[in-house]
């Protein structure tokens, strides 16, 4: 059984995390898959939307901190850049669908989705701060543009975790489906979009993303330089010790 499962249906290409022992999180390896998958579904006329999950109960915990210790990205074209690239490429429909926890690059992945549903029980954290790093996936600018300034702060400041019907409110989230409907109420979805006429849906969706386009790509490559460099400093590793040995973390004693 594959950690990112992939399934082509109906012309819906769909992407489950699958490694519910460490709560999705996503390895170097998964990272590798999942930019393999969206650059293969632009090219690829089979596939006309893509719909990305995780399992019942959990989206993704987020970046793997064992795998990130064991093997960092080292530059861009480290996987993880290479799926944030991806992802922010994809020319066809992206429909998410969200229930339990989607930490970090699980919830800074949804505001390159262009429909996102979510369950009463999602949950969302942006924990970057509090574990020494910076934003990712250009969140640094397209949070306080989907957000609003203040609510972009309030989460990447104090990396808490919000609901769902907070995430509706700061407009990351189209609707709030029950959980047992949830991948139902998402593959309707994207049957519908299915059904429009393909080159008209890709035309739209580079005319909604053309215009950010460019300041993503620069946005993304200087949160991935701050990224790398805050992965080894002093407090990045009190917060990945502190993961690891299951303990609250200390940075009283850092600068
Ligand atoms: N990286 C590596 N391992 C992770 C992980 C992650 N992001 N998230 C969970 N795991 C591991 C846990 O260490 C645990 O391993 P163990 O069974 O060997 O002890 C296992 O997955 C189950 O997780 P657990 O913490 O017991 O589940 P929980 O329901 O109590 O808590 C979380 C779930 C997601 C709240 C908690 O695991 C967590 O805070 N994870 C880290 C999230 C994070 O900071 N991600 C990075 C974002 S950049």
């Amino acid at each position: 059984m594959h950690n990112v499962e992939q399934v082509l249906e109906n012309r819906i290409l769909q992407l489950s995390f699958n490694r519910l022992e460490r709560k999705n999180a996503i390895t170097a390896e998964m990272y590798g898959a999942l930019a393999q998958a969206l650059d293969k579904a632009n090219s690829d006329p089979a596939v006309r939307v893509v719909l990305m999950t995780g399992q019942p109960g959990i989206f993704t915990s987020g970046n793997d901190i064992q795998d990130f210790l064991e093997n960092p990205p080292t530059g861009i074209q480290s996987p993880v850049f290479r799926f944030l690239d991806a992802l922010s490429h994809l020319e066809k429909p992206l429909v998410a669908a969200v229930d339990g926890l989607a930490v970090g690059v699980g919830t800074t992945l949804l505001l390159h989705c262009d429909l996102v549903y979510a369950t009463p029980e999602a949950r969302f954290q942006l924990p970057f701060v509090n574990l020494g790093l910076v934003p990712e996936a250009a969140s640094s600018l397209l949070l306080p543009q989907i957000a609003g300034y203040q609510r972009a702060a309030e989460m990447l400041l104090l990396g808490e975790v919000f609901s769902a019907e907070q995430a509706l409110t700061a407009g990351l989230v189209n609707a709030i489906v029950p959980s047992h409907q949830l991948l139902e109420h998402a593959l309707g979805i994207a049957h519908k979009l299915v059904e429009r006429p393909a080159q008209a849906l890709r035309l739209t969706k580079c005319l909604l993303k053309q215009p950010y386009l460019s300041q993503i790509e620069q946005v993304m490559q200087a949160e991935g330089e701050l990224f790398i460099r805050q992965l080894t400093s002093p407090e990045a590793k009190e917060a990945f010790a502190a993961f690891i040995e299951k303990r609250k973390p200390d940075f009283s004693k850092l600068g």
